[in-house]
């Protein structure tokens, strides 16, 4: 009776481990899903053009435009996303973390700082060049910075979900109508301190 049990619990370990190991978007059943209320699509349907013209014009802040699942409906069940990332001079993306997906990302404009925190707290950071690439882990918290003080930076930053979803860390904490009180014991300090900060960050859109 105890070997049966533990040879069923090595069983349910196993089998729950390996869900976990290739936890990803869901896989589908069909070659693509057809949009709500259709059956018949066209090349068109598979073809996103949502991204023609953004590289006219730098834009003077940092700029972040997304094919993703809301975008471009035909990744619905393909398990991948893009999103290009502009940098003005100076320009910052802000810590922020990606639920669903690893980042892929490739400097294409310009150099980037970039960095992440690990689950145990540590540090790492890069400078990239134009043509590196850089993979930021799924769910870690992570930023880029375009140190240059003249120059604009471009990104391009590929998913493994249709759906990567975004975490900012200041909008999170600071912007959604948590307690002063609860971040002032959170970061001990003072609620001026935190009314301040939260002065200085726009509310999520
Ligand atoms: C990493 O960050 C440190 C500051 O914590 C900085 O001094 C260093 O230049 C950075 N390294 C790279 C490669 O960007």
């Amino acid at each position: 009776m105890a070997l049966l049990k533990s040879t069923l619990f090595l069983f349910l370990v196993t089998i729950t481990s390996s869900y976990l190991a290739h936890a990803s978007d869901p896989d589908i059943t069909s070659d693509f899903i057809f949009p709500a209320n259709s059956n018949a699509v066209d090349g068109t349907f598979f073809t996103y053009t949502g991204m023609r013209g953004i590289f006219d014009t730098d834009p003077t802040t940092f700029k972040v435009t997304k094919a993703s699942l809301a975008e471009f409906p035909a990744l619905n069940g393909q398990s991948t996303s893009f999103a290009v990332l502009q940098y003005p001079a100076g320009g910052l993306n802000p810590p922020h973390t990606h639920p669903r997906s690893s980042e892929l990302l490739f400097v294409v404009e310009g150099s980037l700082e970039v960095g992440l925190v690990d689950t145990t707290n540590k540090f790492y950071n890069q400078t990239l060049q134009l043509g590196d690439m850089f993979i930021f882990p799924k769910g870690l918290v992570h930023y880029q910075y375009n140190a240059n003080p003249t120059d604009p930076a471009t990104a391009i930053s590929a998913f493994g979900s249709a759906n990567a979803g975004a975490v900012s860390v200041p909008l999170s904490v600071f912007s959604t109508g948590i307690d002063d009180d609860i971040l002032a014991k959170a970061f001990k300090t003072d609620v001026a301190t935190i009314q301040k900060i939260k002065a200085g960050i726009a509310p999520p859109k």
